[in-house]
């Protein structure tokens, strides 16, 4: 798919977002299938989405440690302002985000992952915001953010509305497996999987947006992930104002 071709499909994804949260549910239909996106009910989805979710939390043990790509990129990210978990699950990265000392937000779709989330900030001893949403139907809260944080959850128009409340210099996170990875493994199934090359192409699709970072790759814990660090530009301050 061109350059041009996939910058139209995600401003009509992003369109198609703010339609369906005004319950323009036509117009967003329209666009996400004019973007090639199949959507479901979005209600329907929501409830699918965090009952699956639900079960899946409950079935799991102890919280896993945060992601090596993230904790790797410490160098990157602030130690004050405001972070943004997206889909944040049980809160391994929201905790290590408030333990550096920003004020962080996790926002997840499943009753159970925010309560593990809350559970595991008391026992930090940190402080977390932690909203139970579904970023498909809701988009993401309003910025702005000086880190957001998107590691294992696929939702193209709400990484580029993300993208866009990010404050100046804010930094963007994003972790995701691609197709690539069936070839080792079932899971994630391919909703949940990015086309090889697509993070790139997103992330050049996305405006104000310097690409500090993008690589796909075997990881070391056997996965095939595309990993990107991207920084919103910073407002450039000349001698008549703010530009
Ligand atoms: C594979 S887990 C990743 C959790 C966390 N980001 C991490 O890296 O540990 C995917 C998470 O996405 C959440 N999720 C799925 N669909 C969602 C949606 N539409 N809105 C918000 N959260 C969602 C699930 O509840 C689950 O916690």
């Amino acid at each position: 798919m061109s350059f041009a071709a996939t910058v139209r499909d995600e401003l009509r994804r992003a369109a198609a977002a703010r339609f369906r949260r005004l319950g323009r549910d036509d117009d967003a239909a329209r666009l996400s299938a004019e973007a090639g996106t199949v959507e479901a009910d979005p209600a329907r989805s929501a409830d699918d989405a965090r009952r699956r979710w639900n079960v899946r939390h409950a079935a799991r043990d102890a919280p896993a440690a945060p992601a090596a790509f993230v904790v790797d990129r410490a160098s990157h990210l602030p130690t004050s302002g405001r972070a943004l978990d997206l889909a944040g699950g049980t809160g391994r990265h929201a905790v290590w985000l408030a333990r550096r000392g920003l004020d962080t937000i996790l926002v997840d779709v499943s009753d159970e992952a925010c309560r593990r989330a809350r559970h595991a900030a008391a026992a930090a001893g940190v402080a977390l915001e932690v909203h139970r949403a579904d970023l498909s139907v809701d988009g993401p809260p309003d910025g702005p953010w000086d880190v957001v944080l998107s590691s294992d959850f696929l939702d193209r128009a709400v990484w580029a509305e993300a993208a866009g409340r990010l404050a100046p210099g804010g930094v963007l996170l994003v972790c995701q497996p691609t197709v690539t990875n069936l070839e080792r493994h079932d899971r994630p199934s391919r909703r949940w999987l990015l086309e090889d090359g697509e993070l790139g192409r997103l992330a050049a699709s996305w405006p104000d947006l310097e690409v500090l970072e993008i690589s796909e790759g075997w990881r070391s814990r056997g996965r095939h992930e595309a990993w990107l660090v991207a920084r919103r530009h910073a407002c450039q301050v000349s001698a008549s104002g703010t530009v």
